[in-house]
């Protein structure tokens, strides 16, 4: 069948024509054959260098050979087994070792998972029902988190309603939210509602928003203040900005920290781990009327296909060299892509760090929070990415650029070409 056909046929059948939130722009809308290291192949044959990478789990690029190896050998010894396995248990102890928060951990299959489950952990714990977030953070897509993903009304903070249909709108009365890096609005948010607040959730590196020096430190003192339990999502930067994550790189460590993507080698594997006394309320031997007892399990719950893949990752990312090759990349692309900016008089900023960057088309100064990703020019960045993708760089509009231990500096090369020609043909002229 023809890319065409195949693109015919998702529309009559997919809802949308895709399979979630997230549909290529249809001038360069492709279907995946196949992927090797860095690149990804359409059906009509044509080449991306891949930074997407699966939304990130393909830290490693497509079908590494010691991931393929790990999965094949497990594929032999069993599939699913809904209790203890050994792969699954090899990867509790590399994870929990990791995490500076480590020392309890339960493995789940998504990210969204584990974000609900650490959440409810908290309510439990605490007894309390409210969390406090942060506006346009992104925790998955379960009807606790989704309050406060998208850009909220000034004046309404901390106030969230449902970010869509099906949500209950009463549930919103129990997530607060305030913008990323305000620690003063934190605090008297806070300080106002510490007795009904079970958990501050929080991505360390949002979306590609960097913390400001203190913003962490701040709340976790207001966290340990108050006996709130400080939650970080560490689904994105988890062994990615470091081995021990964001808690690592930026020096706070948090009660409970969720994991997902880069410890699935691109298999389902997520992970919830922290405290052993908070994440003690999931111990499934507590009496069925202890009204602490959380409830968190799943079928595929520490699958061992997905924990040979995530031990395979680790064993690669554990490697000497890995963080410095990560951030060296990433360093160089935001180094020169601001420099075209200027070149090419087209006000911009790269956000994110390391191997999590994302080009944003703002006359700010700095990205700060939210408010300031949404102020950026949505139709540049729109444009950027379909040219982009029609030069062979699969950068997703308004998406993070990914980077992989398999990104060769020849892949940079096309990138910051490609990038050049956009910025300089297209984008300078907009
Ligand atoms: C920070 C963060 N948390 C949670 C999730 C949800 O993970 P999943 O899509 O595996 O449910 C994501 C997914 O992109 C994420 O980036």
């Amino acid at each position: 069948m023809t890319q065409q056909e195949l693109l015919d046929k998702a529309e009559q059948y997919f809802v949308g024509g895709g399979n979630g939130e997230f549909r290529l722009p249809p001038e360069v809308n492709f279907v995946v054959s196949r992927a090797a290291g860095s690149k990804l192949y359409d059906v009509s044959g044509k080449e991306y260098i891949d930074f997407l990478l699966g939304s990130g789990p393909m830290i490693l690029g497509h079908c590494h050979p010691a991931i393929v190896d790990a999965v094949q050998q497990q594929i032999t010894k069993g599939t699913t087994f809904m209790v203890l396995n050994e792969p699954a248990i090899h990867l509790a102890e590399r994870v929990v070792e990791a995490a500076p928060c480590g020392e309890k951990i339960r493995l789940v299959i998504t990210g969204s998972e584990a974000a609900l489950f650490a959440i409810r952990a908290a309510r439990a714990f605490t007894g309390r029902d409210k969390f406090l977030r942060f506006e346009g953070g992104w925790h998955g897509v379960s009807d606790t988190t989704l309050h406060g993903s998208r850009t909220l009304t000034p004046g309404d903070y901390p106030e969230t309603s449902p970010d869509g249909g099906g949500i209950p709108r009463a549930w919103s009365a129990d997530v607060l939210a305030v913008p990323f890096n305000d620690v003063e609005r934190a605090r008297t948010v806070i300080e106002q509602h510490h007795e009904e607040l079970a958990a501050i959730v929080v991505e360390p590196l949002q979306r590609c928003i960097l913390p400001r020096p203190g913003f962490f430190e701040a709340l976790r003192k207001l966290a340990t203040r108050y006996g709130i339990i400080l939650i970080f999502d560490e689904i994105v930067t988890g062994f990615r900005l470091a081995w021990g994550g964001a808690q690592e790189r930026y020096g706070v460590t948090p009660d409970i920290a969720t994991f997902g993507k880069t410890i699935s080698g691109g298999y389902p594997m997520a992970a919830l781990c922290g405290r052993a006394d908070v994440m003690d309320v999931m111990d499934g031997w507590r009496p069925a009327d202890d009204p602490k007892r959380v409830i968190a399990s799943g079928t595929f719950n520490a699958n061992p296909i997905g924990a040979v893949a995530g031990m395979a990752t680790l064993d690669v990312l554990e490697q000497p060299g890995t963080y410095e090759r990560l951030f060296e990349m990433g360093d160089r692309i935001t180094r020169e892509i601001v420099s075209m900016g200027k070149e090419f008089s087209i006000p911009l900023l790269v956000g994110g760090e390391g191997p999590v960057l994302q080009i944003l088309f703002t006359t700010d100064t700095e990205i700060i929070d939210y408010m300031s990703m949404f102020r950026a020019d949505k139709q540049k960045a729109y444009v950027y990415g379909v040219e982009m993708i029609k030069r062979g760089c699969f950068v997703t509009p308004y998406e993070k650029i990914y980077l992989s231990l398999v990104h060769t500096d020849e892949d940079i090369d096309r990138l910051l070409e490609a990038s050049r020609e956009v910025l300089r043909d297209v984008i300078a002229k907009m």
